[in-house]
């Protein structure tokens, strides 16, 4: 039997000694928890500090999420993955606004009714910015739960129940993120710090000496491997679609002037749902084609796509691990067919739109002309099908919301077209 009052306290005076000072331990709002416990749903805390300041800088609270693009708040999730967290607390944002008068609900179930609020966040949540006294188990407080009652893999319901007994009413918050620091930080999976640890009087596992075999591993996941070939059209010498802003600004770097490269935004469903990304092909042979092969697709998708262009270059392909996924992107530097008509002049800069962070507006793709069929422009709505590609200066492809793959490949095409420099289009 576990003395709860002596339990938590030696969980506590640790925790009040030792934690780690974090952008969200300052000022608990509710949408400064929120933020952070969404942002920390399969990403460490160290990865989350930069994005959390610049997210919060950028979308201070309710409203101005709520207000925001979808696009603009894509852009402020790259590179921290998993963009289905960034739409659901975009969408939370706008339920917070529309359903609730602009407050978070404090009722773990109201809560739970929230785009991407399972279980674990709404405990969390609930607890730390509304104090009250709910569970809140993630990875790390699996872990320790499992050595301290000495489980090897117990349902999500009985590891609950235990949390839900152990928290304390008085700082139910507190004690939710001493548990979860504890994990992160002592009841490690790999060498655990027994030897330091607030808690170890009551641990099973170190009486049984099971703790390395507590919680028991769960079996991997399938993971499906998938080739893509990827069609990287670029028109080197468009002149139009100039990069906003100096040429000399460090953006600029590495990107021809005029040249223009073609992407658009994936459906609204799936994965990377409303992401942008250079028109991508699955391909049938688990993705190890030939150059042949490769070439063949291309030509497939440039014609599904109704693009006049040829495969001129592989690059070198771009690998990326999902939770379900392996993919390898080819991708494949396409001149576009002459006579080729230039798109159409780039918009220029309008100063009211001028609030991104680097002091840029978001990027917006030009329609391309004729031949293409030109697409209703892109907003909240993606449709379930990919829309027509769109063209967009070289570089202005770090303002769209590109994630990791896509940016690698970008960087694949500016290495190219720098080192290849007498490389005619068409
Ligand atoms: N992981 C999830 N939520 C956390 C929090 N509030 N503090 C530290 N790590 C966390």
């Amino acid at each position: 039997m576990i003395d709860l009052p002596a339990f938590r306290n030696a969980l506590l005076e640790h925790f009040d000694r030792t934690r780690r000072s974090l952008p969200w331990r300052s000022e608990r709002t509710p949408y400064r928890v929120m933020v952070s416990e969404f942002m920390l749903q399969q990403t460490r805390v160290e990865t989350v500090i930069p994005y959390y300041e610049r997210w919060l800088r950028r979308f201070p609270g309710w409203g101005a999420l709520a207000e925001a693009g979808e696009d603009e708040v894509l852009r402020a999730w790259v590179g921290l993955g998993y963009y289905r967290r960034a739409r659901n607390l975009h969408s939370a944002a706008r339920m917070v606004r529309e359903e609730y008068g602009g407050r978070l609900p404090e009722d773990p179930e109201a809560l739970r009714g929230l785009p991407g609020v399972g279980e674990y966040t709404a405990g969390a949540v609930a607890s730390i910015a509304f104090g009250r006294a709910v569970p809140a188990v993630d990875g790390n407080v699996r872990r320790v739960l499992c050595r301290l009652f000495d489980l090897e893999a117990p349902t999500a319901g009985r590891l609950r129940e235990e949390a839900a007994a152990l928290v304390d009413p008085g700082r139910p918050g507190d004690f939710n993120e001493a548990l979860m620091e504890l994990g992160a930080t002592v009841c490690t999976p790999g060498t655990p710090g027994c030897g330091v640890c607030p808690v170890r009087e009551w641990c099973g596992a170190r009486v049984a000496g099971t703790v390395g075999q507590r919680p028991a591993r769960r079996p991997r996941r399938e993971v499906r491997r998938v080739g893509y070939v990827v069609v990287v059209v670029v028109e080197r010498s468009a002149g139009v679609g100039e990069p906003r802003g100096p040429a000399r600004s460090p953006r600029a770097a590495g990107n021809p002037p005029s040249a223009v490269t073609l992407v658009r935004k994936r459906p609204a469903t799936g994965l990377l749902a409303g992401m942008w990304e250079f028109p991508s092909l699955e391909l049938a042979d688990d993705g190890k084609p030939g150059h042949l092969g490769l070439a063949a697709a291309a030509t497939r998708l440039l014609g599904d796509l109704g693009v006049h262009a040829r495969p001129a270059t592989p690059l070198h392909p771009v690998r990326h691990a999902f939770t379900h996924l392996r993919a390898t992107y080819h991708p494949v530097i396409c001149f576009p067919a002459r006579p080729h008509p230039l798109p159409p002049p780039y918009a220029p800069p309008t100063p009211a739109c001028a609030t991104t962070p680097r002091g840029s507006r978001p990027a917006t793709p030009v329609p391309h002309p004729t031949p293409l069929t030109i697409p209703p422009p892109v907003g909240d709505t993606a449709p379930d099908h990919p829309p027509s590609p769109t063209w967009i200066p070289l570089a202005d492809l770090d303002d769209l919301a590109l994630p990791a793959a896509q940016r690698k490949i970008a960087a694949r095409l500016r290495t190219w077209l720098r080192d290849n420099p007498r490389q005619a289009c068409g």
